[in-house]
């Protein structure tokens, strides 16, 4: 996966509803002409799939989705198939937030078969890493995240793996409101970056973890940082253009 221009990925998580979409309708969508030297995605929860997709038929942003099943089809109650968004139009997926590795107790394991199914049926699979709190503090953040990349590169495989997004989020940074230095994520990007490339692999890796329009500017101009995956600021379509806005180069 390569990437012309930064991305901002905006994931609306377990909120949303056809009001917000009417937000974004005003206060969004007539300006995104605007925006056209990045690429936009938004992530709205499985009920808002179809009805965004209908709104972006005509607009310069992309869908995401924020979850996928591990499986292909069958008798999976509740679940959504990779081939099911592909029909939306989806384009990216996020998969192995933190939030769902801790309450959905999604393994490594399970993140690989996601993003198997996701390549499989041609979403670029977004791929959520990061350390918690007690494991930074412990000196333990880079063994922890490229544990969690390499585990979806050994399960997965190179052809699937070549065709991610990664996400560095920082669990402790995650809607909290402590973003992480711009030091720790040039730092922590440099690490990945030389990891892969003893791999002869190059992805594109995003920051997440309390990006708002004020910070937005900072961390994408780092050179290492190829966007950012938004989450509480992507729920105010007002703040959410000022950061794409912020993100431009
Ligand atoms: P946040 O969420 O921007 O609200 O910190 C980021 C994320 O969970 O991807």
């Amino acid at each position: 996966m390569r990437l012309n221009k930064k991305l901002v990925i905006g994931n609306w998580k377990m909120n949303g509803n056809a009001d917000l979409i009417a937000a974004y309708r005003a206060s969004f969508f007539p300006f995104c002409d605007q925006l056209a030297a990045i690429d936009v995605v938004l992530s709205p929860p499985f009920t808002l799939l179809q009805s965004m997709a209908e709104e972006l038929e005509q607009l310069p942003i992309m869908l995401g989705a924020q979850n996928v099943s591990e499986y292909e089809h069958g008798a999976h109650t509740g679940e959504i198939s990779a081939a099911m968004l592909a029909s939306m139009a989806t384009k990216m997926v996020i998969i192995g937030h933190s939030e769902r590795r801790a309450e959905r107790g999604e393994s490594d394991r399970i993140i690989a078969a996601k993003v198997t199914q996701a390549t499989q049926a041609g979403i670029t699979p977004v791929l959520c890493v990061g350390e918690t709190a007690a494991e930074k503090a412990a000196g333990r953040s880079e063994e922890v995240v490229w544990a969690q990349i390499n585990t979806v590169l050994q399960e997965a495989g190179m052809n699937a793996f070549t065709q991610i997004v990664i996400a560095y989020e920082p669990v402790w940074a995650i809607g909290s409101g402590a973003t992480a230095s711009l030091e720790d994520i040039t730092h922590m990007a440099e690490i990945i970056n030389t990891r892969l490339s003893a791999l002869d692999v190059k992805l594109p890796l995003l920051y997440g973890g309390s990006v708002k329009a004020k910070n937005a500017a900072d961390i994408v101009s780092i050179p290492a940082v190829d966007g950012l995956l938004v989450g509480g600021a992507s729920l105010d379509p007002v703040e959410f253009l000022a950061l794409c806005r912020n993100s431009l180069p």
